[in-house]
């Protein structure tokens, strides 16, 4: 069985733990050029934020190279922030073309973000469930955390069912992504976000964690009860999760060994 076989009919999550950021980005990032070579017409859930900069990076070096193509690929990215216009140099938009879509193959039209720019919210939200949907729903979901455990944007107490809506951000995340803004900025305060029942749909689903700052969000993710206050939690439940760490996020892990073993085991046996 090849490694991708294996790992799409795995049940329990799968704790992925290496030394550093780059060798769990870039297992991230193989395990998105895994999906993309068994399938040239994959839907990619596609996040933002620093977690994912740099498997982003060995994406477009893999693109650069000749590996990979992304040219029929569909991609839904998880949330937006509502008020800035889409060429605004903060919005998801933006920081999505800056750091993969201007470097790779990607189709525009196959690209889709919240519309989060003069529209009719409610509408907006409804049109990005059923974009989804159309294209047959996503393949791979590409996630981080937040230090309180939120997912996209869905903060602490968001409905485990929820759906594509606005929602407000918890002064945790506005003061956490404060670092992109600069001083005379406007931040936002409410986004769209896919919901966490949209999340779960996907077939697969990786998250990268990286850095002590999110080791407790990341052990109340992998060892807490599955709770809406760590919106991360819900991933247990979830039949193809991996969650990749680097050693200092996985550092608050009370099974930290088994962890290693069980992935040892995972790779002699499964793969
Ligand atoms: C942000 C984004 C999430 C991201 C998370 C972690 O607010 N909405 O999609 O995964 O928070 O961000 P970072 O990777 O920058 O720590």
């Amino acid at each position: 069985m090849g490694r991708w076989q294996a790992v799409k009919t795995r049940n329990p999550m799968r704790v992925v733990i290496l030394p550093t950021e780059q060798e769990a980005s870039d297992f991230a990032a193989d395990f998105i050029e895994k999906l993309i070579i068994e399938n040239e017409n994959a839907v990619l859930g596609l996040a933002t934020g620093s977690s994912v900069l740099l498997t982003y990076e060995t994406l477009i070096k893999k693109y650069q190279s000749g590996e990979m193509s992304f040219k029929n690929i569909i991609t839904f990215n998880l949330d937006e922030y509502i008020g800035l216009k889409p060429n605004h140099t903060k919005s998801y938009r933006h920081y999505m073309n800056q750091k993969l879509f201007d470097h790779i193959d990607i189709d525009t039209k196959n690209v889709f973000i919240p519309e989060c720019f003069n529209q009719d919210y409610e509408l907006s939200c409804e049109n990005y469930e059923s974009k989804i949907r159309q294209h047959g729903g996503i393949d791979l979901q590409l996630l981080g955390i937040g230090t309180n455990g939120h997912i996209g944007f869905n903060e602490p107490t968001s409905s485990l069912k929820s759906r594509t809506r606005v929602k407000t951000l918890t002064q945790n995340t506005i003061t956490n992504n404060s670092r992109f803004f600069e001083n005379n900025e406007v931040q936002p305060s409410i986004a769209i976000t896919m919901g966490i029942g949209t999340i779960m749909e996907a077939q697969n689903i990786i998250l990268i964690g990286l850095g002590k700052h999110k080791s407790k969000a990341v052990a109340d993710l992998i060892e807490g009860p599955v709770s809406s206050f760590c919106p991360g939690s819900v991933l247990q439940n979830h039949r193809n999760a991996v969650v990749v760490l680097d050693n200092l996020a996985a550092s608050n892990l009370k099974l930290y060994d088994y962890y290693i073993h069980t992935e040892k085991m995972y790779l002699k046996y499964m793969c």
